[in-house]
């Protein structure tokens, strides 16, 4: 049966997240945000706890803040509160730095745990570019002692993890097609091998359920202004398994990694737990911002949100496929919901100028070379009827182009 404007009100009249909406600054008069996966939208109360924090903590507290156990405490508190959302124990998971930067760390540290003699850092050519770059920049420091090799598209990941690789680094939701691994199986097939993994979740956190610990996970890291609303520039987030803490070693052993901080000793010894994988002081503003995107999710079933996501890509796929089949559009995103993330990426030949003039029609979506429009979906704002809207907008835009 075709879907029509009242079934998509009827899937809003029973949203049980329908309120959420008010939790957000609504953005430009009839603009429908279909770019949560590039930066989410504000949450409507971070403005006011940024201005608390720099006009009464700093204002006027000045350097007695630090003092404050909110300051120095926040990448640990604030980690715990994103736990529930990954799958994750509150204290195996740190906020601050960038996801580049904490892959780093992990990747280094996963290296460090395993025996000389494997040599390959197994990743994919479609990952991410920053993480292949990141893994490329280990490879040179280390002097070639590694080598990184990348699964080409369509190639099979868990037949190219073998006794020669020692970690395994992807990223769960893919940028560009929105299409997830398989979690668990990789992360079981490379301990099969002896390898360790680092995961990278930013596509997966906030928009999917994500079971790090349900899936034996080691290492993990993502960013923290995609879904997870944490504004430009957000902390990123790492994750280490609570048994592997005590053995893992921070690369970046900077101070307050360091088992006692303010004993400002000259040798470093590092700390216990998850404040190892720190390095400098907390950003304690952008962390007000990302712990108020955070205390969103608080009291609620955080699966309510991810059953959402994926009615709301369901009904974007089915949308597209039902009102845009003859403007040479193809669904590069898995049909299966348990195979897709928080986006639906559609290619077109002429994706570029599409993605521009919808976007001057008052849908924000982001265009990936060399044909990805891709679409990313917020459990906590969007109404379904937005999506009706959205693709009605699309289908003028394509009709006229
Ligand atoms: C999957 C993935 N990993 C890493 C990054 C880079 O994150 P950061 O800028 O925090 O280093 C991005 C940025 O969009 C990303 O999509």
């Amino acid at each position: 049966m075709a879907i029509d404007l009242e079934h998509c009100k009827d899937l809003d009249a029973a949203d049980p997240l329908a309120e959420f909406r008010d939790r957000f600054e609504a953005g430009e008069e009839g603009a429908i945000y279909l770019d949560a996966n590039s930066l989410g939208p504000l949450p409507a109360d971070a403005p006011a706890r940024l201005e608390a924090t720099v006009r009464e903590a700093w204002g006027r507290g000045r350097s007695r803040s630090w003092a404050n156990p909110r300051w120095i405490g926040a990448p640990a508190r604030i980690g715990a509160k994103l736990a529930r959302l990954i799958g994750a124990e509150d204290d195996e998971v740190i906020v601050g730095d960038g996801t580049s930067v904490n892959l780093f760390k992990l990747l280094m540290a996963a290296l460090a745990l395993q025996p000389e003699g494997r040599r390959v850092i197994l990743s994919e050519r479609d990952n991410f570019p920053s993480d292949l770059h990141i893994a490329q920049g280990i490879v040179a420091l280390r002097g070639h002692r590694y080598e990184l090799k990348m699964v080409e598209q369509g190639d099979d990941i868990l037949a190219a993890i073998n006794q020669e690789v020692s970690v395994v680094t992807l990223t769960h939701a893919s940028f560009r097609t929105g299409a997830c691994h398989d979690l668990k199986a990789i992360t079981h097939r490379a301990h099969q091998a002896g390898a360790l993994v680092v995961w990278d979740i930013s596509h997966s956190a906030g928009a999917t359920e994500v079971d790090l610990n349900g899936a034996g996970v080691d290492f993990a890291v993502g960013c923290g202004y995609k879904y997870l609303g944490g504004g430009p520039g957000a902390p990123a987030f790492a994750f280490v398994r609570r048994d592997l803490q005590a053995t893992a070693s921070n690369p970046l052993t900077g101070w307050m990694s360091h088992a006692d901080t303010m004993s400002f000793e000259t040798d470093y010894r590092p700390a216990d737990g998850m404040r190892r994988f720190l390095c400098g002081s907390p950003e304690v503003l952008a962390l007000t911002v990302l712990e108020a995107a955070l205390d969103v999710w608080e009291g609620i079933d955080p699966s309510l949100a991810f059953e959402k996501n994926r009615a709301l890509t369901g009904l974007f796929i089915d949308l597209v496929e039902q009102e845009l089949s003859s403007f040479g559009f193809t669904i590069i995103t898995p049909k299966e919901t348990d195979r897709r993330g928080g986006q639906v990426t559609i290619a077109h030949e002429r994706g570029a100028e599409l993605s521009e003039a919808l976007i001057k029609a008052g849908v924000l979506c982001s265009f990936r070379p060399p044909n990805a429009m891709r679409f990313g979906f917020q459990p906590f704002c969007l109404r379904f009827t937005d999506l009706w809207e959205a693709v009605g907008r699309l289908r003028g835009v394509v009709e006229k182009a």
